[in-house]
């Protein structure tokens, strides 16, 4: 099976707690329960990683490139600030799609500015948990179309 990782930035382990009229009430242990059972359906093998640290984000991206076909990433606040996360999306050779819970482009306008989007594959935003599921299906089409 095709592996991809599903990275979560800061601040998403309090997924549930944290501001759910924004960003709803699952947790981030049963967001992830879903994914990796969607993956299984359409053929990707899903691993997980979260962290709070900008340095620690870098390294999973590094490291995926030993194991994963691409990356769904949620840079959550980094999103809008970090040259180092972007330089290492652009730096490795894997198709990464960037996700967001929430619609950001209905919010504050500082995060109407993504540093990663540029280097991405693509972006889905702004429907809850499901942006996630959408990232995996859009992956799963990307990989089978570099096949054709
Ligand atoms: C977020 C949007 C970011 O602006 C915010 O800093 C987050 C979560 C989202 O998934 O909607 O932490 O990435």
């Amino acid at each position: 099976m095709k592996k991809i990782l599903i990275l979560h930035g800061p601040n998403l382990n309090l997924l549930g707690l944290r501001e759910p009229e924004i960003y709803g009430s699952l947790s981030l242990e049963k967001l992830d329960e879903r994914l990796i059972k969607f993956g299984e359906k359409i053929g990707l093998q899903v691993s997980t990683q979260q962290s709070n640290l900008e340095g620690e984000l870098i390294n999973f991206l590094h490291d995926a490139v030993s194991y994963a076909l691409g990356v769904i990433f949620n840079p959550g606040g980094y999103t809008h600030t970090s040259i180092a996360i972007r330089d290492a999306v652009a730096a490795i050779d894997l198709p990464v799609i960037e996700v967001h819970l929430s619609n950001v482009y209905a919010r504050g306008e500082f995060r109407h500015k993504s540093m990663i989007a540029p280097v991405c594959a693509g972006k889905i935003v702004g429907f809850g948990w499901r942006s996630y599921i959408l990232g995996l299906q859009a992956m799963s089409d990307l990989l089978a179309s570099k096949k054709e």
